[in-house]
């Protein structure tokens, strides 16, 4: 690949350029202030990668994504979610022997220590349960001191699994007391979807048996969720880690990043969007009017993504999935219903087509969630345990790399030039 050269004035500056697995081109830009005194300005990172990953690979112009070179069709189709968090954080699919090894392992820490109920009480019970599990995700690093050194990659491994291990138990257990129901502890004769069904929808009255259904749909979701390349969460994770933050400090930081309504709030604002429409009778061909309607911010919640000019290849899993969940549940929601006419209208709409706004992963998936039982407001927590995973796997990969530095992007300065301060009296 030949370099690339940028000439302003009479300078002229030769970039090294670089090609991936897949053939993506890059051009380095890293000389390019000390060189020819200018940055680049590339608002949302449109643009600009900050380094190499071999964790996931997006074609978003043909609707591709692979975790470590595996389809996300084959892995939702055959994997378990502790497989792919194997795969995600050491790069290969496990054997038998490393998968037994790991599922024991993540098995061995799902209990909280009794003293982290007191967290979930001290918040109202009418607490996102995003802020919860960010704040108790912050909060689990203050009991274990000795495993937080980010360049210690023992101390890493540890709490990486037991992060994997105790996030459906904080989930869970703050749903339990949001709702004044006992909390019910981790059951390690069971799987992982299993385990947390268990801890969220069990009370100590009754036998509770798993149903299968829901437990391999969770499975599904949780791996669809896995990774998603450079996206705003794992970029937070990354960001934070590239200080040296510990591992669970930065995973917070992905939660609180994840829960934006443009980003994994997303799947809770598509169930409310169509909860709306359907309180409302308001009829899609005007729901689509005013989501094209610049001067509305109205926006069609669960369309569009920046890395896909095409179909997002999770929605269109997500979307089959809803269809036979909720068939083998044996539930008929009017809400799917309006999405698939939302869809239909939208992908025949010239503003949609035009700008290539296609269903991405938030747009059916509450529509399971819903069937399965979950609250609206928890729709976001389920992304953020299912991402989970691949933020380890993104702070794993930056940390290892010996080429790491600080994050610290440049800035144009448009503010005002030098002033003298003026005392209070004469302002
Ligand atoms: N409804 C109506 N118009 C839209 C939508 C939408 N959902 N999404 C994008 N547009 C329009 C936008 O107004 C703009 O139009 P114009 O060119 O006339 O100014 C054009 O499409 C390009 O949009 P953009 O905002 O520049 O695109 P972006 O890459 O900066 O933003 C996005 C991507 C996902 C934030 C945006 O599409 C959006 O807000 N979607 C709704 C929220 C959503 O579903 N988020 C979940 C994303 S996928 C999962 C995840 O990341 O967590």
């Amino acid at each position: 690949m030949p370099d690339a050269v940028i000439r302003h004035g009479d300078k002229e500056l030769t970039l090294p350029t670089y090609v991936g697995t897949e053939g993506e081109t890059a051009v380095d830009i890293g000389k390019l202030r000390t060189e020819m005194g200018m940055v680049t300005l590339d608002k949302g990172f449109g643009n600009t990668a900050e380094g190499h990953s071999t964790v996931s690979y997006i074609d978003g112009e043909s609707g591709i994504l692979r975790y470590r070179g595996y389809s996300i069709e084959q892995l939702a189709e055959s994997a378990t979610f502790l497989e792919v968090a194997y795969l995600l954080q050491y790069g290969e699919l496990p054997n038998k022997a490393e998968l037994e090894s790991y599922v024991e392992a993540i098995t061995l820490h799902t209990l909280l220590r009794e003293d982290v109920k007191h967290l979930f009480e001290a918040f109202p019970n009418t607490a996102h349960p995003m802020q919860i599990l960010a704040s108790a995700t912050s909060a689990l690093a203050t009991y274990y001191p000795d495993a937080l050194d980010p360049l210690d990659a023992d101390a890493v491994d540890i709490s990486s699994r037991r992060l994997i291990a105790k996030t459906p138990t904080m989930i869970a257990w703050s749903y339990k007391y949001s709702v004044h129901q006992p909390y019910v502890y981790p059951d390690n004769d069971l799987d992982y979807s299993s385990n947390f069904l268990k801890m969220m929808f069990s009370v100590p009255a009754e036998d509770y048996a798993p149903d299968p259904v829901l437990t391999n749909a969770l499975n599904m979701l949780l791996i669809l969720h896995a990774d998603h390349g450079q996206n705003c969460s794992a970029s937070a994770v990354r960001l934070v880690g590239s200080g040296h933050a510990n591992i669970f400090s930065s995973v917070a930081a992905g939660i609180h990043a994840l829960s934006g309504p443009l980003h994994g709030g997303a799947n809770q604002a598509v169930l409310e969007m169509l909860e709306g429409i359907y309180a409302s009778g308001e009829d899609i061909d005007t729901v689509v009017k005013r989501a094209k309607d610049k001067s509305d911010p109205f926006r069609l919640m669960g369309f569009g993504h920046r890395v896909y000019k095409n179909f997002d290849p999770r929605a269109r899993i997500i979307k089959k999935a809803a269809e036979d969940v909720l068939d083998a549940l044996g539930v008929d929601d009017p809400l799917l219903d309006i999405a698939l006419r939302l869809e239909e209208v939208a992908l025949s709409d010239e503003y949609f087509v035009e700008r290539n706004l296609y269903p991405n992963v938030d747009f059916y998936s509450g529509i399971i969630y819903r069937a399965m039982g979950f609250p609206t407001d928890m729709f976001t927590v389920l992304f953020a345990l299912g991402r989970l995973p691949g933020w380890l796997a993104q702070w794993r990969e930056l940390a290892a790399d010996p080429s790491t530095r600080i994050f610290r992007p440049r800035q144009l300065y448009t503010g005002e030039p030098l002033r003298d301060y003026v005392s209070i009296e004469d302002r």
